[in-house]
């Protein structure tokens, strides 16, 4: 037990922390990623939609995160065991350890990236003038290049096991501190240049003009994805940040400085680069290599540019960083607290694994065929990792956290959390409203209890309905998903034991299996396809029902009735 506590560690102040948080926060989703998918999704509409996701279901899921890690002071699947043991909950963090995993090896081939910028600018600084037409060419030659790219990527990822082994106040934190505040001043710098280009106002008003017919439902999960990503949430990284705060601190100032400024620095990126992509006539929707091609066309604009582009990519990696030292740690401490790892065997196994993800990830830019385009998917591989991990898992992991947190920890074990170091929390009157008091905790709990949850999981389900070849797939299996959400609080409420509903956990799961395998070829059988289809389901229902919860006779034929009625209007509803 000694041992355990001495491989963690504390944050040295509070700024410390939030320093640490909004450097996991701040990094390449902010600046390459952010105006990358704003130039792509038509540019005003998706700031505007992004905003209001970081706002209204960030913030409230960062605090949840903050106190679930703060309140057990473990790694992300710990936490969860410690408030739920011996269930089947703390899978919720696995899942983040698996995407913390998976995002890192793809985050890596991008940051290795800058830091070959930063050499580039330097042989520009050495005579050769910035080749202003041909970035895009620079840019193409670059990617393409296996020797370049997984040469940086690993010096970068190398780099990252450096400073993770050293644990958390030596490592992460003193190198935050100092380099945020810089990054803010030379992006400041930008913003000037860029927009005292000439014709640079029609960037600005693609940036901050919104066109609301643009905004469509592929946007908006987009959007979303984006939010949590920039946020670092939805995987457990604020949440072992969290496990090491002290309960003197207070988790609500933090958590809102630090969606803050990761806030400011994404829209101040933006600024930074639309009026020049106008100003240039570059293309916004180019994708991900935007950043690459535009921003040193600024710099060539600039007396002494190349000085500035190095300093610029310098700190671009820098701030990549302190976001994949977070990653990386999520992982780290899984192995650290529950598998009992050294830290320095958990740091160098993981680091050099994911690695060689990274260099599969590297090389589907074009170096490889293969890689670059899938077979039966026809996407990269990178693109596969970016699409999975970056949308989806983090959405769900999101979904998954605030669900557990609010419905079976507890909102009002929470708010007792939060109350250590912020004893105002249910206490100050922000409103009244009738009979009703409006405190910081009632807002808090209404968004994390129903909005965060309810608003995420409408989002996943109407991404899925884009594809059209799949859409009648994706729709039952959405409506399998809603309905065994619904099932699950179902039998929380009408049979108010908690081991009961641990139990069913799985449930859901197993149906969504058994019926998206079995009802599509019952529904090829003309005539009777459909009612069989729905006897089945009902059948399946029933047996589910009685195998997982054991409940008491009245109450099962009670829910078994309202899960009936409620398969017979969803399958009413999708068809
Ligand atoms: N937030 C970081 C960025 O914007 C990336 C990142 C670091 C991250 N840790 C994370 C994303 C955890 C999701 C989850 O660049």
């Amino acid at each position: 037990m000694e041992n355990k506590t001495s491989e963690r560690g504390v944050w040295s102040s509070k700024i410390g922390f939030i320093m640490a948080a909004a450097g996991s926060a701040v990094g390449l989703g902010n600046i390459w990623r952010f105006p990358y998918m704003a130039g792509k999704n038509g540019g005003a509409a998706f700031v505007l939609v992004y905003l209001v996701f970081v706002f209204v279901l960030g913030l409230p899921i960062m605090l949840t995160e903050l106190v679930v890690g703060r309140r057990t002071q473990r790694d992300a699947v710990g936490a969860i065991k410690t408030l739920a043991p011996g269930t089947t909950w703390p899978v919720i963090g696995g899942l983040g350890v698996l995407t913390g995993f998976a995002i890192l090896s793809f985050y890596s081939v991008i940051a290795g990236w800058t830091l070959s910028y930063v050499f580039k600018c330097v042989q520009w600084g050495n005579g050769n003038l910035f080749p202003a037409d041909g970035l895009n060419d620079v840019f193409n030659a670059c990617i393409v290049n296996p020797t370049e790219t997984i040469g940086f990527l690993v010096v970068f990822m190398l780099l990252t096991m450096v400073v993770v082994a050293g644990g958390v106040k030596n490592g992460i934190e003193r190198w935050s501190k100092i380099l945020m505040p810089v990054l803010l001043l030379l992006l400041l710098l930008m913003i000037v240049r860029s927009l005292t280009l000439p014709g640079a106002m029609a960037g600005v008003s693609f940036y901050l003009k919104p066109d609301f017919s643009k905004i469509t439902k592929d946007i908006l999960i987009q959007a979303l994805g984006q939010a949590f990503f920039s946020l670092s949430l939805g995987m457990g990284a604020m949440m072992t940040y969290g496990s090491y705060l002290s309960r003197k601190d207070n988790l609500v100032t933090s958590g809102v400085m630090v969606c803050v400024f990761d806030t400011l620095i994404a829209l101040m990126a933006g600024l930074a680069i639309f009026p020049a992509v106008f100003a240039l006539g570059q293309e916004p929707a180019q994708g991900p290599n935007l950043i690459f091609v535009v921003l040193p066309a600024i710099f060539a604009e600039m007396p002494g540019g190349f000085i500035v582009g190095i300093f610029f990519f310098i700190l671009l990696a820098i701030a990549a960083l302190t976001s994949t030292v977070s990653l990386l740690e999520v992982v780290t401490a899984y192995f650290v607290d529950e598998r009992g790892w050294k830290r320095k065997r958990a740091v160098f196994t993981i680091g050099f694994t994911s690695m060689c993800c990274a260099v599969l990830a590297a090389l589907s830019w074009g170096a490889s065929d293969g890689l670059s385009n899938l077979p039966l998917l026809n996407i990269g591989f990178f693109d596969l990792l970016d699409k999975i991990f970056s949308t989806y898992s983090l959405a769900i992991g999101a979904f998954l956290l605030s669900f557990f947190v609010s419905w079976r920890w507890g909102l009002l074990n929470a708010i007792r959390e939060i109350e250590n170091g912020n004893s105002h929390f249910s206490k100050r009157k922000l409103l009244r409203i009738g009979s009703i008091t409006i405190t910081p905790a009632v807002i808090w709990g209404v968004l994390a209890k129903v909005i965060a949850p309810a608003g995420i999981l409408i989002l996943i389900i109407h991404s899925f309905n884009i594809g059209e070849n799949y859409a009648i797939f994706l729709k039952v299996v959405s409506g399998i998903l809603v309905e065994g959400t619904v099932f699950w609080l179902l039998i929380r409420y009408l049979s108010p034991s908690q081991a009961l509903w641990d139990r069913c956990l799985l449930m859901p799961l197993i149906r969504m299996l058994i019926l998206t395998l079995i009802a599509p070829l019952l529904m090829l059988i003309p005539v009777v396809g459909i009612p069989l289809a729905v006897i089945f389901a009902i059948t399946v229902n029933f047996l589910l029902l009685r195998s997982f919860a054991g409940i008491r006779r009245q109450a099962f034929w009670r829910i078994g009735a309202i899960v009936t009625l409620l398969e017979i209007v969803v399958w009413y509803f999708f068809f």
